[in-house]
């Protein structure tokens, strides 16, 4: 008898998802037992890049998710509602749920895995994070007999895309963005993507898998590319660095708080995720005793997507073939306790600040003799040039505590020859 499938969602991901499974030679054999059984839409009205027949279209998606036939609920339809209450209404029914949905797992993953844990059904959410990587099942199994230290990632397609460009072609950033939107790379509204806010919902994910705990959204420090210049990019290329958006999730022993964040940060040239480029995304995982591990591929798109969506199905199939009682723990979520999350203050990082000042003299000497008052201390301070008549001096710090950072900043910026201070980035 085959599996049955309730998709919610035809849209890019959706209608990838149906083409592979309708399209199932040479691939893995378990997909022949899989039937698309009901698949809910917004419109039935729209065309539609996949042949389905009437019966399984329909609008009404909580028939769905209440359908006792239904053996599999794949969550493509994406936003926080009614998507949340669909997936809980789906794993109260007793049916495993198969999810790309980053937003709703990041804010409702608790009451997401609680609900599915009581219920002894799986969610499943590889395409949440990094489209086609597998990333998701790793760091639940194959990577889980490691202490992880960090996750590193470039896992916003959009952003990298846009700060690629920039750098590339030494364009502005409302420039780059205007084009991407054009060619359907960024959203009408980008905001999610430009404000790192998609990444920290991402991030949020890989690091409550790495660490094995919930993260609470609001403890990860977010930042996006909005203030990126294309000055400091070139500023970065001169100092041997590339910008991009990275969504970082570290703990220095296991008995430490976890510092979640996402920012755009200045990563030296020779670093594995300086050199990914375009809608490309990468997670680096740093683990003991495996050393460091990179995924890279395609965060986005249809067919990635799908692959992720299906692989998922497929170990659903596997789990309802051999009809065990038993859930597998390597791939439930089963954590319940909160990691305890670092203030940024305590944040040991690197820093590269550039300030437009008077051009007169001492100026540099008082910034540096204020660093080092804080404890701040500097690999670098070079008065690179010119912008109309103010000098403007960059400086890059070694590894300092970020809350001494920000004191000296704060004293730096009442300094009468300090006229703005336009650039402030983290250094990896
Ligand atoms: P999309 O193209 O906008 O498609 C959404 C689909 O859901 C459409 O078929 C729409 O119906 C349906 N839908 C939405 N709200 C509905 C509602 N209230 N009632 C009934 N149907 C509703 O979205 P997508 O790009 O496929 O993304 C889906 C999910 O995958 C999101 O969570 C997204 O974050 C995630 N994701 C996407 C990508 C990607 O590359 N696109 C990659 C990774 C993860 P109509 O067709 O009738 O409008
Ligand atoms: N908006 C996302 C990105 C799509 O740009 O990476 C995949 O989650």
């Amino acid at each position: 008898m085959g599996v049955k499938l309730g998709i919610l969602g035809l849209g890019t991901v959706g209608t990838g998802t149906v083409q592979l499974l309708q399209d199932s030679t040479g691939r893995h054999p378990l997909l022949q037992e899989i039937e698309i059984y009901r698949v809910g839409v917004r419109s039935l009205d729209k065309p539609r890049a996949v042949e389905l027949s009437t019966e399984v279209l329909t609008t009404d998606l909580e028939s769905i998710v209440n359908d006792p036939a239904v053996d599999i609920v794949v969550e493509v339809m994406g936003g926080l509602e009614p998507a949340r209450s669909l997936i809980l209404k789906a794993l109260s029914n007793g049916k495993h749920v198969v999810t790309a949905n980053k937003a709703a797992i990041a804010r409702f993953g608790a009451e997401i895995f609680t609900t599915a844990n009581q219920a002894g059904v799986y969610v499943m959410l590889e395409a949440a994070v990094g489209g086609g990587i597998p990333v998701i099942q790793p760091l639940k199994q194959s990577l889980s007999v490691n202490r992880i230290h960090t996750v590193t990632g470039i896992i916003n397609g959009t952003t990298n895309y846009i700060l690629t460009r920039m750098q590339t072609e030494g364009s502005n950033f409302n420039d780059v963005l205007a084009d991407a939107q054009r060619l359907g790379y960024a959203e009408a509204d980008p905001t999610a993507d430009i404000d790192g806010l998609d990444a920290a919902d991402k991030i949020a994910i890989l690091a409550s898998l790495g660490f094995g705990g919930r993260i609470n959204l609001q403890d990860v420090y977010t930042e996006g590319i909005r203030q990126v210049s294309k000055t400091d990019i070139a500023y970065a290329e001169k100092l041997g660095f590339v910008i991009k958006l990275l969504a970082i999730a570290k703990r220095d022993t296991p008995s430490s708080p976890l510092s979640v964040r996402v920012h755009p940060t200045l990563v030296p040239q020779a670093h594995p995720l300086a050199s990914i480029n375009g809608v490309y995304n990468a997670i680096l995982v740093e683990g003991e005793p495996i050393g460091q591990v990179m995924f890279f591929g395609p965060g986005a798109g249809a067919g990635a997507t799908a692959s992720a969506v299906t692989s998922d199905i497929l170990n659903l199939v596997a789990v309802l073939k051999t009809n065990t009682a038993v859930t597998n723990p390597l791939l439930t979520c089963g954590h319940q306790e909160y990691c305890q999350i670092a203030p940024m203050a305590d944040l040991i990082t690197r820093f590269y600040a550039r300030f437009l000042t008077n051009d007169q003299p001492g100026v540099i000497g008082k910034l540096g003799t204020c660093f080092g008052n804080y404890g701040v201390s500097l690999e670098s301070i070079v008065q690179t040039g010119f912008q109309g008549e103010l000098a403007e001096i960059v400086v890059v710090t070694h590894d300092v505590p970020e809350g001494n950072f920000r004191q000296a900043l704060a004293e730096i910026r009442n300094f009468s020859a300090i006229e703005s201070i336009p650039s402030l980035l983290r250094v990896l």
